[in-house]
């Protein structure tokens, strides 16, 4: 059960999807979770919409509400990477009572620290497939080919939420509650901080240094 904590753009979908893939766990994102409800047209994706939209977060009932349910299907016994969830400390101390009903527990928290600047040239640069939401950089970090998305082949998009009045919206609303979150695990002292300017490739190593307790907090 591991939990990756950043600012948007720091870098947590990109990590996920490779830790998830290398470690044979479940990426539960919840930003996924939601665009995809809004793709599907459900009434989750309907309530999501707006938040979404102003670059709030989404409450945190409805949002524990749909991790739980992940939670106690089958494709999350062999393990879990949080990605985006717990955003505040209301859904960290739910994520604590989720999981020790399936007798388990956070293993380690890892904030993906990156600066303001760095955030804005990444989220500038970002496209993102639409059918399985795996991110690219346009310099950073990109597919094989050019708009195309390495593992389905779908025509790559920008995110609606990307826009940058959404993305300045997404910084001010949403960092000060991740700020309790990260005191939250680092008083439990299970938080680990990793330099997010690195290359991907550096981040996974230091990301997966920290969940196998080769790194200290
Ligand atoms: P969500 O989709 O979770 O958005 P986010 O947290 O704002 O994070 P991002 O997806 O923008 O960034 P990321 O950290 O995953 O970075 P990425 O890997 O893509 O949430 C969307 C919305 O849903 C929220 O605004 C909210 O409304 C709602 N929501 C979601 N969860 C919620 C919750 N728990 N509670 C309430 N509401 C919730 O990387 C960014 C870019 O940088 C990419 O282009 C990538 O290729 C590139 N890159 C990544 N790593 C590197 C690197 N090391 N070097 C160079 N480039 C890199």
């Amino acid at each position: 059960m591991l939990v990756l904590l950043g600012a948007v753009g720091a870098g947590k979908g990109t990590q996920a999807s490779i830790i998830a893939r290398e470690r044979g766990l479940l990426h539960l994102a919840t930003g996924d979770l939601f665009r995809r409800a809004l793709r599907d047209g459900t009434p989750l994706g309907e309530v999501a919409r707006g938040y979404m939209r102003r670059g709030e977060l989404v409450p945190d009932e409805i949002t524990i509400r749909m991790v739980a349910e992940v939670l106690a299907s089958p494709s999350a016994r062999a393990g879990v990477v949080f990605d985006g969830f717990p955003r505040t400390l209301a859904q960290a101390q739910a994520l604590d009572a989720l999981v020790a009903e399936h007798g388990t527990g956070i293993s380690r928290a890892v904030l993906i620290d990156v600066p303001e600047d760095v955030l804005v040239a990444r989220v500038a640069g970002r496209w993102v497939c639409p059918q399985c939401d795996t991110p690219y950089h346009l310099t950073d970090d990109p597919p094989r080919q050019p708009g195309v998305c390495d593992r389905d082949g779908a025509a790559l998009v920008q995110r609606e939420d990307d826009r940058p009045e959404v993305f300045r919206a997404r910084l001010r609303e949403q960092l000060p509650p991740l700020d309790d979150v990260v005191a939250y695990y680092a008083d439990r002292g299970l938080l680990t901080r990793v330099d997010g300017r690195q290359p991907v490739e550096a981040v996974t190593a230091a990301t997966l240094a920290a969940a196998d307790g080769d790194i200290l907090p």
